[in-house]
Parts: structure tokens; C-alpha cells; sequence
């Protein structure tokens, strides 16, 4: 594993990242609705071995002990999500106080634990009756997103410091609703690009209405970024690239920072686009305090003989995680370089990067994975390049805290810096917790020396 070469500024933050359906389980406790990825776990052959949220890791109870753990990881931050159900069981209108009473609790007990929560109001677990009535494809979600961000705004704005709007529209709308792999599981690219637009739309307004109830608070987006590199100098691969770039990045970039869709991209989509209404992009644009950058690998991309828009190459050379995905560790210090130079965003966070690996338990009930050590060393590495290079990185936030209900593919990839036992629920922190654990005290002892 490589030495760190660089170090961090002092003010850096050092985080872990988790989301509520992944691992708060008591879905039908104390009057949480239910959400479309309940509705989607109950529907056959949708998800691996027929898993469901219904307990994942029980943080809804073991919160406590969970914030124990993160104490020993001596993490400065936390990201974790609210269950929008929880809040407003039908989506909109009569507020589930206890639903509230929870995240109430949690933001306390990271607060009287020296750890700063960042807070995601949407990470994928729509009410599904929202969805029933037409879902994200549907503008009157926008409206119902509002009752809920205000609900959460009023009850937390208080002592929630970061807030982060949505978590990486592009996989809600294309993986989602383009493909049909995740929950609602439609697969329509027309309800793809509708849910994107309303995504970004109610984005815009919950930055508002944020800014109303947390005034001092600092507000976000996290988009999920790569950086495509291009097969070769060909233009037909840069061209291909060029696409891609424009489908993951440009398209949810360009709207936040430019207040317009990209050019290029808009004209191949234009039969498929939903009605922008005036202001929409005036209201997408709303500034932001920081961008969050989820980002696990970055795409290879040809151009596809076969008439196709790209193609994405295997590389040969690379490792690769439980998920298939490459270790491109180079691909996260280009992606915030680039970020800097093209959109000029405040700050920069990383608000997801980790990899999944088929970990067990020794004879002696330890979890030593030394492939994840090595991945978060060499992300971390890249990304202390980036900030030598300019970019205005702020924090970093390991994916994930513990194992978890990892969507289509259930319980079987396990990404956490902690091993749970599903039979037991019980948590053994791996060898990366331990290496993370030395790493920041490590950052925390250099930067105070040379204060
Ligand atoms: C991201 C999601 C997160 C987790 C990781 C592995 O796309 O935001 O919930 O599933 O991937």
C-alpha cells in the first residue's frame, strides 16, 4: 500500500456516509409509510435473493452504539439520509411527528458526540404514494417534495449544519426509471429525463426553503461524477467519451452551475424532453455552497461500432471490486480538477467513494480486508492531489460506515468499514476501520504540528 504523500488542510473533514433505507430497517415502526423500494424488494425476481430493507442493519435501534463505533473511528462528520416516509407517510400532507422524533434524536446524538451530521433529504426512498399517483415522471412531486423539505426544515434546521438535497439524480432517473434495476423499476427514457428535470426542479426549491429554516446552514447536491477517458485520439472515441460525459456529468452540472441544459445533449434528447416551464432553470441554478461528489470508478469509452452512441471497454490493467467496477484511483484527482476548472463550484466534498469486497470472517471472528484498505489509501492519495492542483475539496465521506442493504444486489455486497452479521446483527469493524482510524488520527497529529 502506498505511503500517503500528501497531507490534508486543517480543516479537512473526515466522514463516513450511509443512506436510510440501507440500513435503519423498522419499515413499518412507529408509522413509517411505505416506500417504493419496499414496494420494489416484495415484487419477485427484482432483488438478489429476495432481500428487503425490512431490518438491514436495525440503525433505527442501535443507533446509539453505531455513533459509539463512529467515535472510535474518530470521524469529524456523518452523512446519513431521512426516510421520507417516516416524515410524511403518504407522501403529503398530515406530518408523522415520531417519524420526525427519530432524526431529532439521531442529530442530537451526534451532536453531543463531536460529530457534524450532513444530511441527505433524498436518498431513494420515494413514499409509494407519491408514486402511485405518477411518481418523479409527474411535476406535482415537486410540490410534494416542498411539504416535506419544510416539515424536515422547520423540525432540524436548527442544529443541521450541511444539508444535502438530493443524492445522485442520474441513478434515480436512468437506473431507476430509464432501466427498470432499481425501484420504481419503469423503463421509459421519456420518465427518465421527466424525473431528472423534477429532481433538479425540487432541488432548486428546496434550496430556498433550507436557506428559510437553517439560515446559517450550508446547502448541497450530491451528483454521482466519473471521468470518461477516451479509448484512444481518435475522434470518434472522443466523441463517444464527449457522450458519456455529457449523460453522467454535463447534464445535472450544467443546469446547477450554468442555469442551462448542454446543447449537444438537449438535441438528442429533444423528442423525449418533458415541458420546462419558464423559470426552471433560474430556479435549478440556485447557488449552492458545495457540490458532493459520489464516485466509486471512471468509464474507458470507444466509440461503438454497432451504431450505438459509446461503449465502455473492460480495461485489462486494473483491479476490480465485488461490483465489477475498476479501481481508477486517477480518474477521482481528474474529476476534481476538471470540476474546479469548468464549474467553479465553492466547495467540493466527496460525499461517497469505498468498494465492495466479498469479505468473511477469520477463525478468530476478525474481517481483514487489505483490498479495501488499499482502495481507500489510493482514492484518498488522488484526491490530496487534486486539492495540490486547486480544487476546493473540503471533506471526505467513506461509503459506507457499516455493510448494508446494497439495492438490487441486497445484502450479498458488503461495502462497509464495519462487518455486519445479518443472522445477529452484530458489528466487527475490518481491517479498514482500523487503517481509516490510524489515518485520521494521522492527518489530525500532522496538521496540529505544523499549526
Ligand atoms: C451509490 C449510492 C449508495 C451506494 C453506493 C455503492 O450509487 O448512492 O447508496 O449504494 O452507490
Amino acid at each position: 500500500m502506498s505511503e500517503q504523500a500528501t497531507s490534508f488542510p486543517r480543516d479537512f473533514v473526515w466522514g463516513a456516509a450511509t443512506a436510510s433505507y440501507q440500513i435503519e430497517g423498522a419499515a413499518t415502526e412507529d408509522g413509517r409509510g411505505e416506500s417504493v423500494w419496499d414496494r420494489f424488494c416484495a415484487t419477485p425476481g427484482k432483488v438478489r435473493n429476495g432481500d428487503t430493507g425490512a431490518v438491514a442493519c436495525d440503525f433505527y435501534h442501535r443507533y446509539r452504539d453505531d455513533i459509539g463505533l463512529m467515535r472510535e473511528l474518530g470521524i469529524d462528520v456523518f452523512r446519513f439520509s431521512i426516510a421520507w416516509p417516516r416524515v410524511l407517510p403518504t407522501g403529503r400532507g398530515a406530518v408523522n411527528a415520531k417519524g420526525l422524533d427519530f432524526y431529532d434524536r439521531l442529530v442530537d446524538e451526534l451532536l453531543g458526540n463531536g460529530i457534524e451530521p450532513y444530511v441527505t433529504l433524498f436518498h431513494w426512498d420515494t413514499p409509494q404514494a407519491l408514486e402511485d399517483e405518477g411518481g418523479w415522471p409527474a411535476r406535482g412531486i415537486v410540490d410534494a417534495f416542498e411539504e416535506y423539505v419544510e416539515a424536515v426544515g422547520e423540525r432540524l434546521g436548527d442544529r443541521v449544519g450541511n444539508w444535502i438535497t438530493h443524492n445522485e439524480p442520474w441513478v434515480v432517473a436512468w437506473v431507476g426509471h430509464g432501466w427498470g434495476h432499481h425501484a420504481p423499476g419503469r423503463t421509459s427514457d421519456a420518465d427518465a429525463l421527466a424525473t431528472a428535470h423534477h429532481l433538479l426542479v425540487s432541488h432548486g426549491r428546496a434550496v430556498e426553503i433550507l436557506r428559510r429554516h437553517s439560515p446559517g446552514a450550508r446547502v448541497g447536491i450530491t451528483l454521482n461524477l466519473d471521468f470518461p477517458y477516451a479509448a484512444s485520439d481518435d475522434p470518434e472515441d472522443i466523441a463517444a467519451a464527449r457522450w458519456v460525459d455529457g449523460l453522467h456529468n454535463r447534464w445535472f452540472l450544467d443546469p446547477i452551475f450554468r442555469g442551462e441544459y448542454p446543447s449537444d445533449m438537449l438535441e438528442a434528447f429533444q423528442d423525449l424532453m418533458p415541458p420546462i416551464e419558464d423559470g426552471d432553470l433560474k430556479t435549478i441554478s440556485a447557488p449552492i455552497d458545495f457540490l458532493g461528489v459520489n464516485n466509486y470508478t471512471s468509464p474507458l469509452v470507444a466509440a461503438d461500432e454497432n451504431g450505438g452512441r459509446s461503449r465502455i471497454l473492460h480495461r485489462a490493467d486494473v483491479d476490480r471490486t465485488d461490483m465489477g467496477w475498476e479501481v481508477v484511483p486517477e480518474g477521482l484527482h481528474d474529476l476534481l480538477v476538471r470540476l474546479h476548472r469548468d464549474y467553479e463550484p465553492p466547495a467540493i466534498y466527496i460525499t461517497e467513494n469505498g468498494a465492495a469486497w466479498a469479505d468473511v470472517r477469520g477463525h478468530d471472528g476478525s474481517v481483514l480486508d487489505p483490498e479495501r484498505t488499499s482502495y481507500l489509501a489510493e482514492y484518498i492519495d488522488a484526491a490530496g492531489r487534486a486539492i495540490a492542483d486547486g480544487a476546493p475539496l473540503r471533506g471526505y465521506f467513506a461509503w459506507s460506515l457499516l455493510d448494508n442493504f446494497e439495492w438490487a444486489w441486497g445484502y450479498w455486497k458488503r461495502f462497509g468499514l464495519i462487518y455486519v452479521d445479518y443472522a445477529t446483527l452484530e458489528r466487527v469493524p475490518k481491517g479498514s476501520f482500523y487503517w481509516y482510524r490510524d489515518f485520521i488520527a494521522g492527518q489530525r497529529a500532522t496538521a496540529e504540528a505544523a499549526a
